[in-house]
């Protein structure tokens, strides 16, 4: 099983609308049985909540579901997952500085929006103190960038 991981700070935006499009695209593509996908926050302060509501909005008229449930990031997943996908340098920093010199963390790292080509490199901006345009923003950087990563990702293993 090859499993991604998206990282934000409070994994109630970004990082759940990430990989509620990532896995309608993993679906869509009919690679369930092969890619595993889950999100987390390098923060812990929502811990067991649903996606905020504004995200879950836009996600809803997306016709994207939005399964998570908040969790925080810890060290062990560097471990289990093969992707680790923070959205913004923020969260680059923070992923890193968790990681430390593990031994066992042989997850690639990769900025999310390395994948945008509309965007090439840029943070995905968190929308959380921000108006409902920005949740709309969010979402389709994350579609372009989700679509570039699932290619990525299936050019690298052959599938
Ligand atoms: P996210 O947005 O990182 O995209 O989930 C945030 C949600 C909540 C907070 C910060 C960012 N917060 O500070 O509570």
């Amino acid at each position: 099983m090859i499993k991604v991981l998206f990282v934000c700070l409070g994994n109630i935006c970004r990082s759940p609308m990430a990989e509620g499009l990532f896995l309608h695209k993993v679906k869509k593509a009919d690679l369930e049985g092969k890619i595993e996908v889950d999100s987390s926050g390098t923060g812990g302060w929502h811990a067991g909540e649903r996606p905020d509501h504004r995200m879950r909005a836009t996600a809803s008229r997306h016709k994207v579901e939005l399964p998570s449930r908040a969790r925080k990031l810890i060290l062990e997943d560097f471990a289990l997952f093969d992707y680790v996908i923070p959205m913004d340098q923020s969260n680059m920093r923070d992923v890193f500085s968790l990681k430390g010199n593990e031994q066992e963390a042989n997850a690639e790292i990769l900025l999310m929006r390395q994948f945008d080509p509309l965007g090439k490199d840029q943070d995905v901006p968190d929308p959380y103190y921000g108006g409902q345009n920005g949740f709309e923003d969010v979402f389709e950087m994350l579609d372009r960038s989700t679509e570039e990563l699932l290619a990525y990702i299936r050019e690298q293993h052959g599938i």
